[in-house]
């Protein structure tokens, strides 16, 4: 059996497992995903922010106490949703269980709308894509980051168990659906390449002014091992884009 984005997280033995790998010590979001999106976002002081696919919404108590005037997160997994409100407890902001591709958006609302590792568990992204043009306001920016395209475009490495010792690209400019094995499940994911979420975003009016790849930087590792280990191959992509006025 494969899930769905939302209802992956919403099977109990994976959210479990999910949430232990994210306490996990060098966890490459920490490492590796994180110090990106916080310099791609860079200030949000005073800023309207909202997260499309927010998780625990652990970004959003970060961002409140750096200023933002508001958070918003949506996601579709009740574990997450429920989790979320739990991280935002004593803080303004706000979390709704909603799907990406269904919320109705509100116009030219938010300042800044990011989203971490969930596009691609999206089918339609240029939908998403366009949805979050209408609800930034002018010169409002969009941060996103989703697993490499060298990384969905084959599950073939994978083994069973243990670390993966190679990685294999194949069928990279045959963007559609991968079921893939994480967590001890079956997970759809969307696989596209680097040049389809870059004219995705152009053609829905953004300006492309950020591209990055999750390039380690030593000063977040521990252990010179894991470091280097995180040099083999981009596990995550990075797109920043603004909206003209
Ligand atoms: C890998 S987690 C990342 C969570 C968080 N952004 C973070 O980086 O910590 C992906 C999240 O996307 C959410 N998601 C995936 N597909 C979704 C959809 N169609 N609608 C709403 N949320 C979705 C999942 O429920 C999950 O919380």
């Amino acid at each position: 059996m494969s899930y769905e984005g939302p209802q992956f997280y919403d099977n109990a033995a994976v959210f479990q497992t999910y949430m232990q790998h994210r306490q996990r010590p060098e966890n490459p979001n920490d490492t590796l995903e994180q110090p990106i999106t916080l310099a791609l976002l860079g200030s949000v002081s005073g800023a309207h922010l909202l997260d499309v696919g927010c998780g625990d919404a652990a970004l959003g108590k970060t961002l409140l106490a750096q200023g933002a005037a508001s958070y918003l997160g949506i996601d579709g997994s009740r574990n997450m949703v429920e989790q979320a409100q739990q991280t935002l407890t004593g803080t303004t902001g706000k979390v709704i269980q909603a799907d990406i591709r269904s919320w109705t958006y509100p116009a030219s609302t938010f300042d800044c709308v990011v989203s971490r590792l969930a596009l691609h568990y999206i089918a339609d992204v240029d939908d998403v894509f366009r949805q979050v043009f209408r609800t930034l306001r002018p010169m409002g920016r969009f941060v996103f980051s989703i697993e490499h395209p060298v990384i969905t475009s084959c599950d073939r490495a994978w083994h069973g168990s243990g670390r993966r010792q190679s990685w294999i690209v194949d069928d990279y400019f045959d963007s559609s659906c991968r079921v893939t094995h994480w967590l001890g499940e079956q997970v759809v994911k969307y696989h596209r390449t680097v040049e389809d979420y870059f004219l995705g975003l152009q053609t829905a009016g953004f300006v492309v002014e950020r591209l990055r790849e999750s390039r380690p930087e030593r000063q977040w590792f521990v252990h010179e091992e894991t470091y280097q280990r995180r040099t083999r191959i981009p596990l995550f992509l990075f797109l920043a884009a603004r909206k003209p006025v």
